[in-house]
C-alpha cells in the first residue's frame, strides 16, 4: 500500500508530524497483517527531503519519477529522500512522462545511453535508462498493449553506458543552475 504523493497534503509547517503519522499508520497496518508491504510514492519529492527531525519508519518501497524527462532537482531530491528513508527497495515510475507520442521523443535518440545501441529500439533504451535515473530496481510503466509490454521486458538485460549516464546527470545539473 502506497502513501500517494504526500507532498500534495503537506506544508513545511505540518510536514514532519503528518508524514510521521501517515508512515506510522501504514507501518502499523503491515504489522497487524492488514497489508503485506507499504511504501511512499512521490511525484515531486522535494518537499519531503527538507531536513526533518526524528526518524521515520522505514518503508518497504520508495517510488519516485524516473527517466530521461525528470529534472535534475527532482532526481537529486529522490536520491536524498532514499538516503533519508533507507527503503528496502527503490522503484521508478512513469519512464515516458505519461506518453511516448510526445514530440520530445522525436528530438533525440535514447540509444546513446546503451553500450550496444544497434540491438534495441529508442523506446527500449529510454525505458532501460530509467533504471539509473535515479537508481531503481523496478519501473512502473503504463501500457494497454501486450506487444509494448513485451518490448519493454525484452529491454531489461540491455547494458547501460554508465559513463554516458553520469555525463548526462552532470549536464542536467549544470543546465539547472541559475545564471
Ligand atoms: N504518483 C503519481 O503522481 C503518478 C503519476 C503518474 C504515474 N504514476 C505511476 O506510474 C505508472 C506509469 O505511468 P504512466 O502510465 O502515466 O506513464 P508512462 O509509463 O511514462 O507512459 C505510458 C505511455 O507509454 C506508452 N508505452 C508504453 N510502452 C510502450 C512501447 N513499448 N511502445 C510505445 N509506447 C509505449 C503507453 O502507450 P500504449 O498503451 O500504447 O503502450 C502509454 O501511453 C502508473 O501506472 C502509476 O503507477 C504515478
Amino acid at each position: 500500500m502506497f502513501l500517494h504523493n504526500p507532498e500534495h497534503s503537506l506544508t513545511e509547517a505540518t510536514r514532519d508530524d503528518l508524514l510521521e503519522a501517515a508512515c506510522s499508520t501504514l507501518a502499523d497496518a503491515c504489522a497487524q497483517g492488514l497489508c503485506d508491504r507499504w511504501g511512499i510514492s512521490s511525484w515531486d519529492p522535494r518537499l519531503l527531503v527538507i531536513p526533518a527531525e526524528g526518524e521515520l519508519p522505514r518503508p518497504d518501497v520508495l517510488m519516485t519519477r524516473a527517466g530521461l524527462l525528470v529534472s535534475a532537482d527532482i532526481l537529486d531530491a529522490a536520491e536524498r529522500l532514499a538516503e533519508r528513508l533507507r527503503p528496502r527497495e527503490a522503484w521508478g515510475m512513469s519512464p515516458f512522462g505519461g506518453s511516448t507520442a510526445d514530440a520530445v521523443w522525436d528530438r533525440f535518440d535514447p540509444r546513446i545511453f546503451l553500450r550496444e545501441p544497434r540491438t534495441s529500439t529508442p523506446i527500449q533504451a529510454a525505458f532501460r535508462a530509467a533504471y539509473r535515473l535515479p537508481s531503481v530496481s523496478a519501473v512502473a510503466v503504463g501500457t494497454d498493449n501486450p506487444g509494448h509490454l513485451g518490448e519493454l521486458t525484452d529491454a531489461l538485460d540491455l547494458e547501460l553506458d554508465d559513463h554516458m549516464i553520469q555525463q548526462y546527470r552532470e549536464l542536467l545539473r549544470a543546465r539547472s543552475q541559475p545564471v
